[in-house]
């Protein structure tokens, strides 16, 4: 694969993924990039969009948080700044085919697509990131460095992570088309080596174990359907009325065992915590239809997900942008089974091949997802 330097995906994972870093040279020959720096600041305009302007004054970084009008751009210095958009690839169509090539990584892993900017010598400074990035050059060239130093030390005071320390181990410069690997936790210095500097990052997530246990809990109480309740027809006289006696902790203890979890749980909080939509991401409705109209459409035309949906899938259950969908008891047929698969795991559907009753029971499946906008037909 030229993406992985030759690398097939298997070798990749073994010897790369959260491992160690890996250049590669010309991943992608001929990218330049998917939008031009005036997309870029346009996106950073929108109310919904997350963008930042990161600079640095007389050795003070200063961070400001969109959205942005055109006066804040044109009040911005010559250099020394770097505009950075995140979840590109929820606004810009082209970058669905970028992120598809990386779909030897799950989408359960999945965050998104960061899109920089900056002119010749601007950048975010030397920092650790706890995720797994690819770092796709566009536009312009950048120079890495990188380090698994151990010194983590934080400049005290300033608005984002900034090592105090940092040591060069390894130094590239990077053109349009080349890309850069790095696991967790290794040290990273891009500055921007041209004007006109457009950096994609390709960013994957992995929760923390307390998120994960929250998160589990407030989704256990959600399910939690405990019989019984607490009796005590041999409760003993006390010497302290107000002492809770061992008798009771051990009446709850046992009654409380009753909290269990299986795989299924666990698959079933996965689905809906992880195509969850972040906070900020709003769905627009479509054109209401009645279920007949939109069978007849599936039927017809090609159905994706929209650019912010994200689809999972566990055995029979699949989820999208946090809902199951169908019914917990509905069971699938191989072929619409099939189709959902595809649908998941390519973005698009076609339901050329499927007999009518089939793309029924699809439409059934889809019909409250096309409502809510989580998928739409292509024009
Ligand atoms: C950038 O594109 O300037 C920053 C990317 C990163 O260091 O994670
Ligand atoms: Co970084």
């Amino acid at each position: 694969m030229q993406l992985l330097n030759g690398l097939s995906p298997q070798q990749f994972l073994a010897e790369y993924w959260q491992k160690k870093p890996l250049l590669i040279r010309q991943a992608i020959p001929g990218f330049t990039g998917l939008l031009s720096p005036n997309d870029l600041a346009g996106l950073a305009c929108e109310d919904d969009v997350q963008a930042r302007l990161i600079s640095l004054k007389k050795k003070q970084w200063a961070v400001r948080h969109g959205p942005f009008d055109e006066a804040d751009f044109a009040r911005l210095p010559k250099q020394d700044w770097t505009l950075l958009v995140q979840g590109v690839n929820h606004y810009v169509p082209e970058a669905t085919g970028l992120m598809a090539m990386f779909n030897f990584i799950p989408h359960a892993r999945l965050d998104d697509l960061m899109v920089s900017y900056a002119p010749k010598g601007g950048g975010v400074g030397p920092h650790l990131d706890s995720y797994d990035v690819f770092l796709l050059q566009g536009l312009g060239r950048r120079n890495w460095k990188i380090s698994a130093q151990t010194d983590h030390t934080l400049i005290e005071g300033a608005p984002l992570k900034i090592l105090q320390h940092f040591e060069t181990e390894q130094e590239w410069v990077l053109e349009a088309g080349d890309m850069l690997y790095l696991p967790p936790q290794i040290a990273h210095w891009g500055i921007a080596d041209s004007d006109d500097c457009m950096t994609y990052s390709i960013g994957f997530r992995a929760p923390a174990a307390q998120e994960l246990g929250q998160e589990f809990l407030g989704y256990m109480q959600e399910q939690l359907r405990l019989s019984g309740m607490y009796t005590d027809p041999d409760l003993a006289l006390q010497v302290h009325p107000a002492e809770i006696s061992m008798n009771m902790i051990n009446k709850v203890s046992t009654m409380l065992r009753q909290i269990q979890w299986n795989e299924g749980h666990i698959a079933d909080f996965l689905g809906r915590y992880l195509s969850e939509p972040k906070p900020h991401i709003v769905f627009e409705p479509n054109r209401k239809i009645n279920q007949e109209k939109f069978t007849a459409l599936l039927q017809e035309r090609t159905l994706h997900l929209d650019l912010k949906s994200q689809m999972l899938f566990w055995q029979q259950r699949f989820y999208l942008n946090g809902e199951l969908l169908g019914e917990k008891e509905d069971a699938l047929q191989p072929n619409t089974h099939r189709a959902l698969e595809t649908l998941a795991d390519s973005r698009e559907l076609q339901t050329g091949s499927l007999k009518n009753e089939e793309i029924a029971v699809l439409a059934q499946w889809l019909y409250p997802a096309y409502l809510a906008g989580f998928v739409e037909f292509a024009a």
